[in-house]
């Protein structure tokens, strides 16, 4: 039977991911987390299908044990959030860079066969062309940025030279259920879903024109499990984009839950973040050519179902 780990397996994205594999049910499943961002209810209704490590990924040997024999890794830990790592570079850094290098270092020492990165859209900076290819250089403008990019040349890297197999996936703002809203550095629609239903004005950082391809968390869970499944030849050492290959302004966001819940609550604004692209939305064709990902979840789609957690938790 297969051993499948996911690191960061309590928090928003990779508890999606470890119900995805017990769905699957072609493995056992165990997960690595220290709930600095996660939290333990998200696998609640899990927890007797898992094994549970609670293990801080700058702790090299616990988690060596917990990796070892790993058919495959989804390497989801990390601190997210760019004005975090502004904020907390120190731990951002620890976490995101020496983290990383030692999820992958036990990879190769415990015989892992494929490492999984959750890598991010913030690599790619401000560019001139939208959408963003993965041939385009990188061109990282936040601490967040510089450490993801690294973790996805470490991948690549220390794959070539110790023998296992890597893929990246550059998350595009990931939304969902079980996204937490009540950090100052929570997604925004996590920010928004929950100002709606309190019915409260959200603040929006800049002019509101700034875009971004959100993405369900359904399809980036899908993604995953593909860029495990696909044929070593084709994928080993690449970087795919993982998002959705549309396109959304802030203040369209806003206006589409306004819409949605049938009132009128304006935004308030203030000046724009540091460390903030402004424009994201990501080409999917590699995505599609290589791992056959078709994403499933238009923006109305995912956000109504992402409002309608939010609601049923309230
Ligand atoms: C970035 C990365 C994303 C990564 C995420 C991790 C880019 C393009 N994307 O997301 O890949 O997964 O970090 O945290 O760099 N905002 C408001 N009001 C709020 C909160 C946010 O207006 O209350 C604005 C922000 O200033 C930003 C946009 O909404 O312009 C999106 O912010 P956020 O959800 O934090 O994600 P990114 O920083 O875009």
């Amino acid at each position: 039977m297969k051993k499948y780990v996911v690191t960061g397996g309590a928090g928003f994205i990779g508890s999606a991911i470890v119900r995805g594999l017990l769905q699957r049910g072609d493995g056992r499943v165990a997960v690595i987390d220290n709930f600095l961002t996660g939290h333990a209810v998200n696998l609640d209704e899990v927890r007797a299908d898992i094994e549970m490590h609670t293990v801080d990924i700058r702790s090299y040997t616990a988690l060596a044990s917990a990796i070892r024999g790993a058919d495959v890794v989804f390497h989801e830990a990390a601190i997210p959030s760019v004005p975090r790592s502004i904020h907390e570079p120190a731990p951002s850094h620890e976490v995101n860079i020496d983290g990383t290098f030692n999820v992958l270092r036990a990879a190769a020492e415990g015989g892992v066969r494929r490492v999984v990165y959750a890598a991010s859209s913030s690599a790619y900076g401000d560019t001139e062309v939208l959408p963003k290819v993965e041939t385009m250089n990188p061109n990282p403008k936040s601490p967040y940025a510089v450490q993801k990019l690294t973790g996805e040349y470490y991948c690549t890297a220390l794959a070539k030279c110790y023998g296992f197999e890597a893929v990246s996936i550059r998350y595009f703002n990931v939304y969902g259920p079980r996204q937490d809203p009540r950090s100052p550095y929570s997604g925004v629609l996590s920010v928004f879903c929950k100002a709606i239903l309190e019915r409260t004005s959200p603040t929006i950082f800049g002019d509101g024109l700034t875009s971004r391809d959100f993405t369900y968390v359904d399809d980036v869970v899908a993604l995953n499990l593909s860029a495990a499944d696909a044929p070593a030849a084709a994928v080993s050492g690449n970087v795919y984009n993982g998002g959705n290959g549309g396109r959304v302004t802030l203040n369209e966001a806003w206006d589409l839950l306004q819409k949605i819940e049938g009132v009128t609550i304006p935004a308030k604004y203030g000046p724009a973040r540091a460390g903030d692209v402004r424009d994201s939305q990501a080409d999917t064709v590699a995505a599609r050519r290589d791992l056959g990902h078709d994403p499933q979840f238009t923006f109305e789609e995912g956000l109504r179902r992402t409002l309608e957690w939010y609601r049923s938790q309230s």
